[in-house]
């Protein structure tokens, strides 16, 4: 087992907090066999995996990075990519397709402003992905935010729900 992979807060991504995936380490054992434990315990956190972690993680359960590079890129739970506190995923499985989705998906891209592809809104509030079915065919066109499906929805309700989880942030932010 390897051990003090040294990792500080100086380096070009100032700010993080390696202390907080060393103790993830501690938690799981750094051993490969606890790679996807602690992978997941670090995307909980940081909403992405970062390179530098990915490097990080390697060093300190001593396998190759390019184990660590596999098991990120193979599963699609994980992402490379940052993303937004607020995870919108709009089905477009055929149900969904036929009742109409894609009045919802322009919605969603207009109410957050991206476009050329863009998911995630510049202050990392939202992340909106199209997915493929999500087991709710019955009730089409379906949404999910943050886990709670939204079901035969509508633009407007879609809207609406993300208008209150900003204001809702916004008010926490405030106190
Ligand atoms: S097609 Fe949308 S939930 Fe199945």
């Amino acid at each position: 087992m390897a051990q003090s992979a040294v990792l500080t807060d100086s380096g070009p991504k100032a700010g993080r907090n390696f202390s907080r995936v060393q103790e993830i380490i501690k938690d799981y054992g750094a051993t490969e066999s606890a790679l996807i434990p602690i992978l997941q315990k670090v995307q909980d956190e940081y909403r992405y995996l970062p390179e530098e972690i990915l490097t990080f993680v390697a060093t300190a359960l001593d396998i190759p990075p390019a184990t660590v590079y596999g098991v990120a890129t193979f599963y699609a739970q994980f992402s490379l990519e940052p993303k937004g506190k607020h995870i919108i995923k709009c089905c477009d499985g055929t149900a969904c397709h036929v009742r109409k989705n894609q009045t919802i998906i322009n919605a969603i891209e207009q109410r957050l402003n991206l476009s050329d592809g863009r998911q995630t809104t510049d202050d990392h509030r939202f992340t909106f992905e199209i997915v493929s079915c999500i087991g709710a065919c019955a009730l089409a066109p379906a949404v999910v935010i943050d886990g709670r499906v939204y079901g035969q929805t509508t633009p407007e309700r879609i809207v609406a729900a993300i208008d209150e989880i900003e204001e809702a942030d916004k008010a926490e932010a405030a106190q």
